[in-house]
């Protein structure tokens, strides 16, 4: 069932001009056999996909199953009126639906329509798991037992989200889909491998999405370093808007955070000085409901960008409550819970006439992400918690959110 200029197996060519064909819209499951090249464009570093055979609404039964786990397909989880949509293309999530106080649906992640817009889309991160190390690692530069490491710099000097092929461009493994009943679930592995992107060590990831009771869906992460010591830190790299993806502006979304320090970030929006500071008195401090417009022209996040890009010392430890947000409007509301130290709360301050899903375009503050983590650039701050995994040990991240309306 090859699409009419679709490239042939041997087609390592990786063009993107077959994919828009292939892939119209997000039908469950659409499944393509995808195989990726690795071959990185020299400057602008693109993923380049080779596709084969697009098998659409295949069953996954038998040995049809088997090879449904290695394609690029889009998965639903579904209770009720409460539908998620997510792929093994990065392990990534791209829509929540769920209603909001009159019962009009609406779906509240920020995206895009095709896995082919998705590959093509460098820069915005829209729903993936970010890794192996998310966030900034200066000058893409550490040193860990005495040797040093340079991972591939995918952000002016600095790497960024695991570096130019992470975890979100990567194709993961579906282990395990249940995609109705009591609890809807899918799991995604990847083996992350011995020098990817620079780093040490193969490193075995999981990442679960379940619907374990209405309204809520709880995000289980984990890793397991196989052979050497590695940095590891995983996030979430959604954009919410709960008055719907493409309605406007997040600016009078009331948002409360669990949190009254924040690492100090540069230009580069690197925690160079190592400082944990109040929010108390600052723009950052949401410890009582706040718009998240009503001091953001206060804020620069990273060079001459308004908007947050600010990473957070959530309060407590353990499984904890982090977020509250609320859309007056409509009336949806979302909780977010973590295990996790830190939290990037970012305001979608590049997103400019962005294309998005269903023919929508994305403006700044269009979005906001709650990307529950580790410390940022922990391995090369010592002062700060380590995000070192040791062969054996376990690297676990929970993440639920209750929705509302
Ligand atoms: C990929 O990006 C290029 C350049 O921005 C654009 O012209 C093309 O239409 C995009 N393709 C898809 C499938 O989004
Ligand atoms: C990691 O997560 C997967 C999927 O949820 C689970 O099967 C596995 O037991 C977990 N591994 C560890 C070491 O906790
Ligand atoms: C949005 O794009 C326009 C035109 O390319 C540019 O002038 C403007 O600076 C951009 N704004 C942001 C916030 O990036």
């Amino acid at each position: 069932m090859l699409g009419d200029g679709c490239p042939s197996l041997a087609a390592e060519l990786g063009s993107h001009a077959c994919l828009p064909r292939l892939l119209p819209s997000p039908p469950c499951p659409v499944l393509l056999q995808a195989i990726a090249g690795r071959r990185a464009m020299a400057r602008r570093r693109e993923l380049l996909l080779a596709l084969m055979v697009c098998v659409a609404a295949m069953a996954a039964t038998g040995a049809d199953a088997a090879d449904a786990r290695k394609m690029v397909g889009v998965y639903e989880l579904k209770k009720g009126d409460f539908s998620v949509k997510v792929t093994n293309w990065g392990a990534r999530l791209m829509s929540v639906v769920f209603p909001d106080s009159k019962g009009n649906l609406a779906d509240v992640v920020l995206g895009r329509d095709t896995i082919a817009e998705y590959v093509n889309d460098t820069s915005y991160y829209f729903g993936p798991i970010t890794g192996r190390i998310a966030q900034r690692v200066a000058r893409g530069r550490f040193v860990l037992d005495g040797k040093v490491y340079h991972m591939y710099r995918n952000d002016g000097r600095n790497t960024i989200h695991g570096g130019g092929r992470g975890f979100s461009r990567s194709i993961w493994t579906v282990t395990e889909y249940v995609g109705g009943g009591d609890a809807p679930s899918i799991t995604f592995y990847y083996r992350s491998f011995d020098g990817e992107q620079g780093l040490p060590g193969n490193v075995d990831a999981y990442v679960t999405y379940r619907m374990p009771a209405p309204y809520t869906l709880a995000l289980h992460m984990n890793a397991t370093a196989l052979d050497k010591a590695t940095p590891v830190n995983f996030l979430l790299h959604a954009y919410w808007n709960l008055g719907g993806h493409g309605s406007g502006d997040v600016l009078g979304h009331a948002l409360r955070l669990h949190a009254s320090r924040y690492a100090v970030l540069d230009e580069e929006l690197l925690p160079s000085s190592g400082r944990i500071e109040p929010v108390a008195g600052t723009p950052l401090d949401f410890r009582t409901p706040t718009a998240i417009g009503a001091r953001i022209r206060r804020v620069m996040g990273g060079g001459r960008i308004v908007g947050y890009d600010a990473n957070y010392i959530v309060d407590g430890e353990g499984m904890r409550p982090v977020a509250h947000a609320r859309d007056a409007k409509s009336g949806r509301a979302m909780e977010l819970w973590a295990n996790q130290p830190t939290m990037q709360l970012y305001t979608g301050n590049r997103l400019n006439h962005t294309a998005g899903k269903d023919g929508k375009v994305y403006n700044q503050y269009g979005g906001f992400c709650l990307e529950t983590m580790g410390y940022v650039d922990a391995v090369n701050h010592p002062e700060f918690p380590s995000q070192t995994l040791r062969p054996g040990q376990v690297y676990r991240h929970d993440m639920v959110f209750k929705f509302s309306f």
